[in-house]
This record gives C-alpha cells, structure tokens and sequence, in this order.
C-alpha cells in the first residue's frame, strides 16, 4: 500500500508500543518517521519502510502529526523540550499512561510551545494495536482529533474523543484501569486454589470468563445506584458479601493460599454494613471509597 495521500505521521519512542503504534501507521500506508533516545530499535521498522530520524528536531519537523509514546508526561516534556521550536504549529498527541494532574501539565507546557495538544491512552496491549475494536482515548484540542481523527483510528477502531479538558483521557484510563489489578489478583486467587487441588488452572479458564461476563452485566446496574446513590434495591446486599468472608477463610485453611489481599476488601465490605448499608446493594461500597471533603 502507498502512503501518497495518507497523513505523514512521526512516532517517538520506540519501546513495545511505540513499535506497535509506527508498525499500524507503516501497515496502513501512512509516512511514518520514528525517532527513539536509545537507537538501534526501529530497525524491524525501518525494514517495513518507516524512515529514523537521526536527529529528534528531524523527527518532529517531518510530520504534521507527532505522537509520542514515552513511558511518561515528564519524559515526554523532558525529550521534547530540546525540539520545542520544531513543535510550533504542529499537532501532539501523547500516548503514555499518567495522572490528570500531569496530562494538564503537559497540555499547559504545549501551549507555551505553540502545539496543538491532545492526550490519549491505548486501553490495550501492543498486539492489540491496529484491531477494530481496540479502544483509544483521546482529550483535549478537539480541531486536532477532528483533523486527524481517520489517521489516529488507524491504531484502534473504537476511538473516543472525551471532551475539551486534556486530563480527561488520564482520568477515564485511570478510573477503568482501577479494576485491573483486583481483577487479576482474583484470578492468580482462584489460580492458587485450583492448583493446590493437583489441577491445572487452564481448567478454570472458559468459567473464569463466565464470570467475568457476568460482572460486566452488572456493571450498568450499579453504575445507576451508584449515579443516583439509591441502594435500596438489592439484587446482592452488602450482608452477603459478610457472609462469604468465612467460605473464603475455611477454603484457605484447606489450600494453604494466602487470602491477606482479601482482608482490606472485608473490612470495606464492614464499614459499609457498620454504616447502615448492610441491607443495601453492594454498590453502596462506593459510598466507603469516597474521603471527607478536604477543608482548605
Ligand atoms: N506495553 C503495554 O502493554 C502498554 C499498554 C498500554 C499503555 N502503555 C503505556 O505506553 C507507554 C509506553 O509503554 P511501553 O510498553 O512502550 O514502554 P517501554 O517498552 O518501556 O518503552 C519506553 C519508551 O520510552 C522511552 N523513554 C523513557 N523515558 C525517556 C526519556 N526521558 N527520554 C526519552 N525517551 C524516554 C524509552 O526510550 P529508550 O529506549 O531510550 O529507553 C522507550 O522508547 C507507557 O506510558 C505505558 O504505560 C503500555
């Protein structure tokens, strides 16, 4: 495929999914110039037909649209600051992960450049870049994804613009991006307890996913409780998930596997029932999460 009407595209920062992001741009027939502090990985790319840049000010200068996917928003500021003049005029799109605070930090250092901003998040693995439904999100200068929407859905077919305000994109990636880490580590749970059994843990995978089909379904539900903070419908109570705290204690006593990770989760789940939600949906858990107003 030729790349003659296609958006020239400069990616800078050649890690795992840097890589990817260039390789979809050289896969949809787009100019891609890459650029990396460490050389020498571009090299596969190169092969594919993406030019290196030997310099970063040549990388920024060959392409209307700079992406960056540096491991952060302060190595991104830190790399760039060198090319600022070459970014005047240009459009930036960063792709690392970061706080709101420094996704606004960013967007306020672009301005004094000259450039066009706008923060997105890859909410997937490298391998995943370039599919139809791989989700990316993007905020911030609305003119910069409305011009180049078509080359960035290049890298994801579900691509959001959230809003005007930079940080958006951090916060949605930072709030979804919550349940991963809970999730797994109650995966490697149920791991451990069906290993301890002599059985391997690929045979808990189809029901796994079953279950984590079924969370998704409720997701919508307690999402309304939640918006509307009326708790009183419900389907399963806070007191239920009190009662499944002994299951789980007799079953570790049995597998010798470690439950310590599950102990701040029962504590949540007893504030709540000591705060008066013991008969409400467990959604009322939120109302744990949320801090006392900070006076000034
Ligand atoms: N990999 C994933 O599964 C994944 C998924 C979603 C989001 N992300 C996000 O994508 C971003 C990049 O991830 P990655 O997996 O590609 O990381 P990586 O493989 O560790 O690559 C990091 C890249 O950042 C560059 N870099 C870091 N600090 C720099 C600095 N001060 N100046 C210049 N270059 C600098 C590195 O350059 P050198 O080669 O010179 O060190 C390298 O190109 C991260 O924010 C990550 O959270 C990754």
């Amino acid at each position: 495929m030729t790349g003659d009407n296609r958006t020239p595209v400069t990616v800078i920062g050649m890690g795992s999914m840097g890589r990817a992001l260039a390789g979809a741009f050289i896969d949809a027939g787009h100019p891609t110039t890459v650029w990396n502090r460490t050389p020498g990985k571009a090299a596969a790319l190169v092969a594919k037909g993406a030019v290196e840049a030997e310099t970063l000010e040549a990388a920024v200068a060959a392409s209307p649209l700079v992406i960056t996917c540096l491991t952060t928003f302060e190595d991104t500021r830190r790399a760039l600051d060198p090319a600022g003049a070459a970014l005047s005029g240009r459009a930036l799109v960063t792709l690392n992960s970061g706080s709101p605070a420094d996704a606004r930090e960013t967007d306020a250092w672009a301005t004094v450049h000259g450039t066009r901003f706008l923060a997105g998040a890859v909410k997937n693995v490298p391998s995943a870049v370039g599919a139809r439904d791989t989700l990316l999100y993007y905020s911030g200068d609305k003119t910069v994804f409305d011009e180049y929407g078509t080359t960035l859905r290049v890298l994801g077919g579900d691509t959001v613009h959230l809003g005007d305000e930079a940080d958006l994109a951090a916060l949605y990636e930072m709030a979804v991006g919550a349940m991963l880490l809970p999730a797994l580590v109650g995966f490697f749970h149920g791991a451990a307890t069906v290993q301890a059994r002599g059985l391997e843990v690929s045979s808990m995978v189809r029901f796994a996913g079953k279950w984590l089909d079924m969370i998704k379904s409720l997701l919508p539900v307690y999402a309304a409780e939640i918006d509307s903070g009326d708790y009183s419908d419900a389907a399963s109570s806070v007191n239920l998930f009190i009662a499944g705290e002994s299951h789980d204690e007799e079953l570790a006593e049995e597998t010798n596997v470690e439950t310590a990770w599950l102990a701040p989760l029962y504590d949540l789940v007893k504030r709540a029932a000591d705060a008066g939600h013991g008969e409400h949906s467990v959604a009322a858990l939120t109302e744990m999460l949320r801090k006392p107003e900070r006076t000034a």
